[in-house]
C-alpha cells in the first residue's frame, strides 16, 4: 500500500514510518519544502501543495502541526498553533479532494484535548466538545477535513492521548527530573491523565487503516487512564525514586502560563470505546509494564 505522512518527522510520525515501512508499505513523506525534488511537497504557510498524481496514493496519515508544547501560549504562538492545523488541514483536503485518483482514507490528527477538563467523569467520541484553546484547535482542526469526506474519502480523527515515548513528549520531558529524585505531583495529583505507548499508537493506525468500517472521531488512548498522583508514584517506583517535590497549581502557571491549565492541571479520562467495539488488541495497556518497556529498549 502507498501511505503518504504530513509530519513524517514528528515523534508519532517517525516511528509510524519505521513501523508501516516494516509491515511492507511503501511510504511518502509531503516534505516541507517550496522546491522540492520529492515526488509530494508543500509549503501550508505559503499555500504550495504538489502532489505527484503518477503514484496512487491509498492512506494519507495527516500530522502536521506546530508543537503544542514548543513554546509559551502567547497571542502569536496560540496563531502558529492553530493556523498550521487549520490552514494547512484545509490545503491538503482540497487537493485530496481534487484528485482524479484519490486515497481510500484520510487518518487526521486531533487530540484529546478536544473534550477540554472533563474532570473525574469518562468521555467517549460521542461526548460534547469542551472550551478552552485547545479544544477550539481540535475541533477546527477536525471540521477543515470535511472537503475530503464530502468527497468520499473515508475520514478519520485521530483523539490522541498522551503518547509515552522516551524520544520525545511528556515522559522524556518528566524522565530527568525523576531520575534526579526531583519528580512529585503537579497541582493536587488528582487530575486524570489519558495515555497511550508509542508502540499502540502506530499499530492503533495500521488497525484503523486495516478496518474500513472505523470513521469519524476514535480515541487513541490506552484503557486505563491514570491520575497525576498515580502516575507519578508508578514513574517513581520503576526509577526506584522519591517523588517527594509537589509542582504546586500556581508555581506550573507562573513558569507555564496558560499552558499549565490545559496540559499539566486539566483532567481528561477518555475511553477508547471505537477502537474496543471494533476489537482492537493492546499492546501495552498497563502504565508501569509500558514505561518498564519503554526503558528497556
Ligand atoms: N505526541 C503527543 O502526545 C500528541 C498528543 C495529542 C495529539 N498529538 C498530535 O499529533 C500530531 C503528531 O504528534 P507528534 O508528537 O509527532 O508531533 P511533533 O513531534 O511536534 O511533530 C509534528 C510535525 O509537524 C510538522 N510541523 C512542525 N511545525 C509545523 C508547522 N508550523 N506547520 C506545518 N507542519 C509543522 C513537522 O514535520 P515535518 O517537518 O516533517 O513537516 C513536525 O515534525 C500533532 O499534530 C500533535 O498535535 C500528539
Amino acid at each position: 500500500m502507498n501511505i503518504l505522512i504530513t509530519g513524517s518527522s514528528g515523534l508519532i510520525g517517525t516511528a509510524l514510518k519505521e513501523s508501516l515501512i516494516s509491515m511492507g508499505h511503501t511510504v511518502f513523506p509531503m516534505q516541507r519544502s517550496e522546491s522540492c525534488i520529492e515526488p509530494f511537497y508543500w509549503q501550508p504557510s505559503e499555500n504550495i501543495i504538489k502532489f505527484d498524481e503518477s503514484i496512487q496514493i491509498d492512506t494519507v496519515i495527516h500530522l502536521a502541526g506546530a508543537n503544542i508544547a514548543g513554546g509559551r501560549w502567547n497571542d502569536k504562538r496560540k496563531k502558529i498553533i492553530l493556523d498550521s492545523r487549520v490552514i494547512g488541514t484545509n490545503l491538503l483536503v482540497n487537493a485530496l479532494a481534487k484528485l482524479q485518483n484519490k486515497p481510500k482514507v484520510l487518518i487526521s490528527g486531533s487530540a484529546i484535548g478536544f473534550y477540554g477538563d472533563t474532570g473525574d467523569g469518562w468521555v467517549d467520541e460521542s461526548s460534547n466538545p469542551g472550551t478552552g484553546f485547545l479544544s477550539n484547535v481540535c475541533q477546527r482542526w477536525e471540521k477543515a477535513t470535511e472537503p475530503a469526506s464530502e468527497a468520499g474519502i473515508r475520514t478519520v480523527h485521530m483523539r490522541i492521548g498522551v503518547v509515552l515515548s522516551l524520544l520525545g513528549g511528556a515522559l522524556k520531558k518528566m524522565l530527568l527530573p525523576f531520575k534526579l529524585g526531583l519528580g512529585g505531583i503537579v497541582g493536587n495529583g488528582s487530575q486524570y491523565m489519558s495515555w497511550v505507548s508509542i508502540d499502540d499508537i502506530t499499530s492503533m493506525i495500521q488497525f484503523i487503516i486495516e478496518n474500513e468500517t472505523i470513521n469519524g472521531a476514535v480515541n487513541l488512548v490506552s484503557k486505563n487512564p491514570i491520575t497525576n498522583k498515580a502516575f507519578t508514584k508508578t514513574l517513581g517506583s520503576v526509577l526506584s525514586r522519591p517523588t517527594v517535590f509537589p509542582l504546586p497549581a500556581f508555581a506550573a502557571r507562573m513558569v507555564f502560563g496558560e499552558m499549565a491549565d490545559s496540559l499539566l492541571l486539566s483532567s481528561t479520562r477518555v475511553f477508547p470505546k471505537k477502537l474496543s467495539e471494533a476489537g482492537y488488541k493492546y499492546i501495552n495497556d498497563d502504565l508501569e509494564k509500558t514505561i518498564k518497556s519503554l526503558l528497556s529498549k
